[in-house]
């Protein structure tokens, strides 16, 4: 059992996505795997630029060597951590140049056998913690589109990045000990990324999402505190506006919520 880690920052050791990574694979490898990481920055990955050569069919890129091995070396791995940071409200750049580049042996959705190894996503953001939803909607995008079976994306910001240190190496278990089990067909591919947590999220369930996980970290260390009481009332008024379908309410409150959260953190 193989389990590649790949990391997106181009910060390399110095980023928080090698320190998730690093956790995830001595996870992996106290259960017995082999590991390898691949850090993007060194790879350089070229942008693709439709230059219309059947990569998808032969699964090799006519522009870039470097791409075609790449892609072996993905394909070759019996289970997958890809942890990438978020710029902009997104993927980033370096990540996504692997992604429009990779050509797995055993092809995109409509093509080739189905595989059903194991992956994990992980999107890392940082001050503010936004865009982390959309980056990791990203990572499942490529993740489905080659048929990876998925663990439950992993959203790290600075609000949760501890608990998220902490769990990281029973994600590496989990991947060591997994093994293949491919969809029966593309209909349970799309049913099962579907179901996935946070895959539906948008603007508002993430200043939710962030909001509640400031507000738990802030109540378990500072609950007294009239800044963190008045973070926690924002987001009961957000839930209560939800329940009464108050679109416009609930927005309003979640974003104050997390403006005043993450003011107090
Ligand atoms: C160009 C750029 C854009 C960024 N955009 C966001 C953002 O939209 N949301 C956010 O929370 N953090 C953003 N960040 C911060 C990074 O997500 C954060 O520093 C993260 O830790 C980077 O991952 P790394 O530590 O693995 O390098 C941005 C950083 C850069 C350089």
């Amino acid at each position: 059992m193989k389990v590649l880690g790949i990391v997106g920052s181009p910060r390399r050791e110095k980023g928080f996505s090698h320190r998730i990574v690093r956790e995830v694979l001595s996870g992996a490898q106290a259960a017995g795997a082999e590991t390898e990481v691949m850090y993007l920055v060194d790879e350089k990955p070229e942008y693709c630029i439709h230059c219309g050569h059947a990569c998808f069919d032969t699964g090799v890129c006519a522009q870039e060597d470097a791409a075609t091995a790449r892609s072996g070396q993905i394909g070759a791995a019996d289970a997958l951590v890809v942890c990438a940071p978020v710029y902009c409200w997104q993927v980033n750049g370096l990540t996504a140049a692997l992604f429009d580049k990779a050509r797995m042996p055993t092809g995109s959705w409509n093509r080739g056998a189905q595989h059903g190894r194991s992956a994990l996503g992980i999107a890392v953001a940082g001050g503010t913690g936004t865009g982390v939803f959309p980056a990791l909607q990203s990572i499942y995008a490529w993740l489905c589109l080659w048929k990876f079976r998925p663990l439950d994306p992993v959203p790290v910001t600075r609000f949760n990045l501890a608990a998220v240190l902490e769990r990281a190496a029973s994600y590496g278990r989990t991947l060591a000990e997994s093994r293949p089990r491919p969809f029966e067909g593309t209909w349970e591919q799309a049913l099962t990324y579907d179901a996935l947590p946070y895959m539906a999220y948008g603007r508002v369930d993430e200043f939710r999402w962030l909001a509640e996980q400031i507000a738990t970290g802030l109540e378990s260390r500072d609950g007294d505190r009239e800044q963190v009481k008045a973070t926690v009332h924002l987001l009961e008024q957000g839930r209560a506006y939800a329940a009464a379908g108050d679109r416009s309410g609930e927005a309003r409150s979640i974003i104050q919520a997390y403006r005043s959260g993450a003011e107090a953190w």
